[in-house]
């Protein structure tokens, strides 16, 4: 397990702990983290799981597949930092990861 931070537009903060090998999507819906849907599953279809990643983690969480990045042309509020949720995988080197909600 590591610990994983969500935060939120009011400047409140959520930090809980992520199962390595789980989607960073599947994490804040078990967790029931607000603006965080995960309406297609994970298939980088919908943009429910829309965050911006913290500066110190974006090298980290790596780069966009091809299909995020389509899908993020349609999205609201998109940045260099923005990542679905859902292609993000936790792993132990995410330890201490830390990306903000984007509620679309
Ligand atoms: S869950 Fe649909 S794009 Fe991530």
């Amino acid at each position: 397990m590591v610990d994983v931070t969500f935060g939120f537009h009011d400047g409140t903060e959520r930090t809980v702990e992520a199962e390595v090998g789980w989607k960073l999507m599947e994490v804040a819906v078990n967790e029931s983290i607000p603006g965080i849907y995960g309406d297609c599953g994970g298939e980088a279809q919908c943009a429910t799981c829309h965050v911006h990643v913290r500066p110190d983690w974006r090298a980290a969480t790596g780069e966009r597949t091809p299909a995020e990045e389509a899908m993020l042309k349609a999205a609201y509020d998109v940045k260099d930092c923005s990542r679905l949720a859902c292609q993000i995988i936790v792993s132990e080197e995410l330890n201490g990861l830390s990306v903000e909600v984007v509620d679309n």
